[in-house]
Formats: C-alpha cells, structure tokens, sequence
C-alpha cells in the first residue's frame, strides 16, 4: 500500500476540535483519524488554526482563533499571559491540567513502555499553592525606551523579552527583588545586552529564595568589564533584609547562559533553605528543585518507596545538593551520592556536616562512567534512586545499573518520555518490574511533570 498523502498543507486555515494536551503542552485535533498538533488550544475548544509545519504522520499548527471555548477554560490571572512564555496553561482550569498530565504519563507508559495497564497512581496536585511556587527565576534584561528592564522571554521567541511588572510564578519578594534591580539599573544609566549586535552590558539577572528560610541570593549577568560601582549595588540589595548573598557574573560568551563562575559581592557564598527537616547550603550554580514544598513532597514518595528498614546500603545518584540522600541517610545502613556539578558536591558534603549525618559520602563523577568505582567503594548497593536530567539515564548509565541489579530501583523523573523508555529498558534487558508511578504537579501552568517510579529486580 502507498504512502497516504496528508490532508493537510502548509499554510492552510483549518477549523479544528481539540479532545486533549499532548506532552509538552500541544493540542490535539484528529482531521480524519490524521493528529494536527494545535498550539495554543486547549481540550474542549474548537479552533481556527493555520498549519505550520506538515509530516507524514501528523501536521502542527497555531490556534488564531477560539471559536467556541472548552469548557474547562478560565480567566488567566497574570497580565503577560499569554505573550509570557513561561506559564502555557493558566487559562486551563487546575482540575483539567492535572488530568491531562496524568493521562501523558499514562499514554507514555503505554505507547512507549509498551505496558498495557500501568500501575499508576492518582497524580499529585500542587500545594499549598498553585501560583507563587518558584525558588528561582532568571530574568533576561531588555531594552524600553524608559531604560533597562527585566523578563522572560516571549512565547516561541528566543529573540524577544518580554517586561515583566509582575510574575504570578514567583512571591513578593521575589517581584521587589527584581524591580529593586531595574531601579538600580535605570539610576546607574545602564544598558541591556543585545543578543542581535552584542552591544549593552546588563544580561541576566538570577534570584533564588529559601522559601522555607526566608534567604534570597542574586546573580548579576553582565557582559565583560566593571561599568558599575559594586558597592552602590550591594547597599541597593542590602535595603531588602531577605537578600543574604550577592554574586556578579561575567557572560563574555553568544550563549545566553547564567550557570557561570560568579565573584561574591557581598554576604555569604551560599543560602539555606530547608527541606524534610534539614538544612541545605545552596551556591549560585547548585542545583535545587524550583519548588520547595512540592520538592518535600517528592522526596516523601521516594523515601516511602525506597522502603528503608535501617540497614541498607543506598546510592543516590544524580545527587544535586544531596537532598534526597541525605533525607533518607537516617532509615539506612549508608547512603552514596554521585553528581556531575562539582559545586553541587560541594554542597552535598556541607550540608551532610550541617545536618551531622555521619554515614554518606558524595562523589563528583558521570554517572555512567563511574557506577563501577562506586561499587567497589559501597559494595552492592540494596536501593538505587535515580534522578537524571530530562534526557533520562543515558545508555551507558543504564546498562551499568541493569548489570548491577540492586533490588529496588527508586526512578525520579522530570520526563515521562524518558522514563517511559528507560523503563522499557529495564525491564526487557535487566529483570526491572515496574510496581508503581506516582505522577506528582511540581510545576502548575508548565507542561511539566515529575514522576516517582518504583522497580523492583526479579531475576530471570
Ligand atoms: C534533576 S536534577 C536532580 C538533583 C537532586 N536529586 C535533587 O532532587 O535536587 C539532576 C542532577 O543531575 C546532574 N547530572 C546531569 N547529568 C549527570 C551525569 N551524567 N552524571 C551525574 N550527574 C549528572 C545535574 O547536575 C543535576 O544536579
């Protein structure tokens, strides 16, 4: 049988009824059983919508027009929203995101772990808020006619940053430490970076809170020289009593990146923020889940799956600042953390002396390089929980734990796709049995969601 052409061409306005989200946020229409993916419409609406992009097995396309709403649309609260492009689905009723995000780790579970009835639990919403949530954001500046100012980029621009006068995703302090800085900016005559000549000076500006300390640190951007007195921005942060940590970087690459050495200004390295009933050092460049509470709610699924009795031996790769380890380190015999950043382990050792938890070790290493090592060290290791980036256990590191075989395997994940394919792995190359996975909503208005999986090793 031939290829059937698409019904659909490039350019083409098509009205279109949209039953769900896909995984990352796209709508989804069928024009006679053929998926057009529909940006910007939601589950429920009929759209007009003109086709961006035609492949052989699908089409995408931009929504111009809500013809008739869906029901489970409602007034977005934020006045950027929609031309921000950091929340997707505040005009999509909370109860109907958290169904949609429950139904694509189901349908990933299904079409890519190839797993016909998942054992999946109920996913778990966002508390105690679903606005304010973020510990961190990193604003862009940009140029306006009254001076500098401070955004996000605008949807699918990369180009373009849009003012914000009020983010909905971060509190007040978060807000007022933003506009302290574009006060500061506008007083010290002081340009934004343009990305499309590379002339100006200010490039980003990086604001992180311990939400359950109540500590701020900042992170200037700039691009290379000294073009503002330090001091004077120091006694700007300083009026906000929360700001604890000052650092200044220098950006001399095209790449719009914040992750970069920083020279401290003022205060100290690092803020606290505390977790499960521990302190946590946090540096500029360590990594910290974005929501604090959600983050105590995540790490409870995974101790509850690790199913600690006291004597085991548990790796915690993928480590971060050693949250997770180091909050399961009382329920076990001795907990070993690998993490690639350098800096994060060195939060991770801090803040096992900060807590005075005596049986962990943390290591700086690839995951897939170093598992092996990480054996002869531990020696076989009872439970493994993993918590990799949005690409998932990369091969290498996959194959070395499935030879391991530890019997329980903790799978934090930030995508179900991955997940989805991992799982897949585990089970037809290395025994792994999927026994349970719990969505859980750290990122409320995102496409994002975060699952806990629990697999237990059954030999073959
Ligand atoms: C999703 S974060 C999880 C961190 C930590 N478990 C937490 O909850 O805060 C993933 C971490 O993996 C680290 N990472 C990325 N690739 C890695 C690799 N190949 N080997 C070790 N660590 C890696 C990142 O630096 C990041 O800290």
């Amino acid at each position: 049988m031939g290829a059937v052409a698409a019904p659909v061409t490039k350019g083409e306005e098509l009205e279109l009824d949209v039953d769900s989200l896909a995984y990352g946020g796209n709508g989804v229409a069928r024009l006679d059983g053929f998926v057009v993916f529909v940006r910007r419409g939601l589950p429920g609406d009929r759209v007009r919508a003109r086709v961006t992009k035609v492949k052989r097995s699908h089409a995408e396309a931009l929504a111009t027009e809500v013809l008739r709403p869906g029901p489970e649309r409602v007034e977005a609260p934020c006045a950027h929203f929609p031309a921000c492009g950091g929340c997707r689905f505040q005009d999509l009723a909370y109860e109907a995101q958290l169904e949609q995000k429950q139904l694509q780790v189901r349908d990933a579970l299904q079409r890519l772990a190839g797993i016909a009835e998942p054992p999946l639990e109920p996913i778990v919403p966002c508390e105690p808020e679903i606005f304010h949530y973020r510990n961190k954001l990193e604003y862009s500046f940009t140029s306006t006619p009254d001076g500098p100012a401070l955004g996000f980029h605008r949807a699918g621009r990369w180009d373009e940053v849009l003012e914000i006068e009020r983010c909905w995703l971060t509190d007040e302090l978060g807000n007022g430490i933003r506009d302290a800085v574009r006060v500061w900016a506008r007083e010290e005559g002081l340009e934004a970076y343009s990305q499309a000549d590379g002339s100006g000076y200010l490039r980003h500006l990086v604001v992180r809170q311990g939400r359950n300390t109540g500590q701020a640190l900042v992170q200037l951007v700039t691009a290379p020289g000294e073009r503002f007195e330090t001091g004077y921005l120091v006694d700007v942060l300083r009026r906000i009593p929360e700001v604890r940590s000052v650092h200044w970087s220098i950006n001399d690459t095209l790449a719009e990146v914040t992750n970069l050495p920083t020279r401290l200004l003022w205060g100290e390295e690092w803020i606290e923020e505390e977790l499960c009933g521990l302190r946590f050092r946090v540096r500029p460049n360590a990594f910290l889940q974005t929501n604090t509470a959600m983050a105590e709610r995540l790490y409870a699924l995974a101790r509850e799956a690790a199913g600690l009795t006291g004597g085991e031996t548990v790796w915690d790769l993928y480590c971060g600042i050693g949250t997770i380890g180091l909050s399961l380190a009382r329920d076990a015999l001795t907990v070993w953390g690998i993490e690639v950043s350098e800096e994060s382990v060195a939060c991770a050792l801090e803040n096992a002396e900060l807590n005075g938890i005596t049986n962990s070790a943390f290591f700086a290493g690839n995951v897939g390089e170093v598992v092996e090592e990480l054996l002869e060290r531990s020696g076989p290791p009872d439970v493994v929980v993993v918590d990799p980036p949005r690409a998932g256990l990369a091969g290498k590191a996959l194959r070395r734990l499935g030879r391991i075989g530890a019997p329980r395997l903790v799978y934090v994940s930030c995508n179900p796709t991955t997940l989805a394919g991992d799982l897949k792995a585990l089970r037809d190359e290395h025994g792994y049995e999927l026994r349970r996975v719990t969505p859980v909503d750290m990122f409320p208005h995102t496409p994002h969601v975060e699952c806990v999986a629990l697999l237990e090793h059954v030999p073959g």
